[in-house]
């Protein structure tokens, strides 16, 4: 096989996973590793920056090797290198970033930065782009997709984001045009590569180009953050978010009433001209403190110490001591109180993240949502997300379990789109740490 199959090589190391995919035509996916730095950070329970890009710099080799192996191509058979910029850690960033770019010089290919942010909600998209390239698209679904916006939230250790994801017809057709001009050799010479030749054999379909404008994001600290704040509190493993899930399952989510404030609307600007509209904002610092203050106020410290080091002990015999293991063997290391609070916190949690959601896509008039990004791998937010949109008849869409959370599949999607406008990267391309996505509201 030689160039030309559409064929992506993604590359992601902004947090803790040192990831490498190959994706073919933004769908289909040849080779998804991931190489979680996780049982690393657990001892300190949260990332260490400075670890993180040592393991990068460790492990970016050979994952890429095993992502190529694995899908059975070559460095020559790649049309593209696609890096996430941005958001992340700054030195996480940098290795993946340094890595690809020195590639993509080497090998002769171009290279693509991708948002991570954008990354996440292709990891939904590009389910359906996968479908459509192997013939089995339903044509019904991709018109209601073409036709109006989707709502996107981005719900994850750092970030919790609401997009409005539009599907642009109109770029598409420019897009076909400056992909054949691109291919013709118009391209910025500034820019890191261009393809020789337009991509051919699997790719028939269309690029997938969407337009994002931010409208809502939390003022303080995200939802995979709280989840893991309080797990901390409530002396659980790293990260919180799988345990918590697993144990409120255990709990009575009627037990604590956990109330959210309401975020007043920002201030219109000349950027924002978008006023009177409620806010779609978030806020998750407020919960992480009230459930410090009912452990305080209840007298639950010696238990959650006594939790801390059984769980501590157990892990260390058997780091992959899944929550549900820990709490049929231990069963006396989680009493009802706390397991009454994981699911209350839990609850409260989803219940916020649904409310704002559900008011933004109504206000927007959103054909259907979007949940991605490592929260959305809860099973209470997936089963009380899709009832929600059931009852309203919208249409909402999760990850496969494996995409919640952060790959490199992910990045190779979301470039795919990139690619055939003929969007490289600059050869001056550098981390950016604080990237945002689209427009504001
Ligand atoms: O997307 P991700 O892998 O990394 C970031 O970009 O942040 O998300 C990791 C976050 C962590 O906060 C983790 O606790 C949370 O996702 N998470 C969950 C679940 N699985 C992972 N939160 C709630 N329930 C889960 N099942
Ligand atoms: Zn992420």
């Amino acid at each position: 096989m030689r160039s030309g199959g559409g064929l992506i090589l993604g590359i992601e190391s902004s947090c803790d996973e040192t990831a490498a995919a190959v994706v073919r035509a933004g769908g289909e996916v040849l080779a998804n590793v991931v190489a979680s730095q996780m049982a690393l950070h657990a001892k300190y329970g949260g990332v260490v920056p400075e670890l993180a890009s040592r393991e990068h710099l460790r492990n970016i080799v050979p994952v890429v090797r095993a992502a190529m192996a694995e899908a059975g191509v070559g460095f020559g058979d790649l049309d593209a290198i696609a890096v996430t910029e941005g958001p992340g850690l700054a030195g996480a960033l940098l290795v993946g970033i340094t890595y690809a770019k020195a590639l993509a010089l080497g090998v002769g290919k171009p290279l693509i930065a991708v948002n991570h942010l954008e990354g996440h909600i292709h990891a939904v998209l590009m389910g359906e782009a996968g479908n459509r390239e192997q013939g089995t698209g339903n044509r019904e679904q991709e018109t209601e997709r073409s036709v109006g916006p989707m709502l996107a939230l981005v719900v994850s250790g750092g970030h919790t984001h609401l997009y409005l994801a539009e599907f642009d017809e109109e770029e598409r057709r420019t897009t076909e045009i400056l992909t054949l001009n691109n291919t013709q050799g118009q391209n910025d010479e500034r820019k890191m590569g261009a393809p020789a030749s337009r991509p051919s054999g699997a790719w028939t379909g269309h690029p997938d180009l969407w337009r994002y404008r931010n409208v809502g994001r939390t003022v303080d600290d995200a939802a995979g953050e709280a989840f893991d704040k309080v797990a901390k509190l409530l002396g659980l493993g790293y990260p919180g978010g799988p345990w918590m899930d697993a144990l409120a399952k255990s709990g009575n989510p009627r037990t604590v009433e956990f109330r959210f404030q309401q975020i007043k609307a920002r201030k219109p600007t000349s950027q924002n001209r978008d006023v009177g509209h409620p806010s779609f904002d978030f806020s998750f610092s407020g919960i992480k403190t009230a459930v410090l203050r009912y452990i305080q106020a209840h007298g639950m410290g010696a238990g959650v110490e006594a939790r801390r080091r059984a769980l501590t002990e157990a892990l260390k015999a058997n780091p992959a001591l899944r929550p549900a293991e820990a709490l049929r063997e231990m069963p006396d290391v989680f009493d009802a109180q706390t397991l009454d609070l994981i699911a209350s916190f839990q609850y409260a949690v989803v219940g916020n993240l649904m409310r704002q959601t559900f008011a933004a896509a109504e206000a927007l008039g959103a054909r259907g949502i979007v949940v991605s990004g490592g929260v959305s791998a809860n099973s209470e937010l997936r089963r009380r997300f899709a009832e929600e949109a059931a009852r309203r008849g919208l249409r909402v869409e999760f990850p496969t379990m494996a995409m919640s959370t952060d790959n490199a599949a992910m990045i190779a999607a979301a470039a795919w789109g990139k690619f055939c406008a003929g969007e490289f990267a600059r050869e001056g391309l550098v981390a950016e740490p604080g990237l945002r996505l689209g427009s504001s509201y």
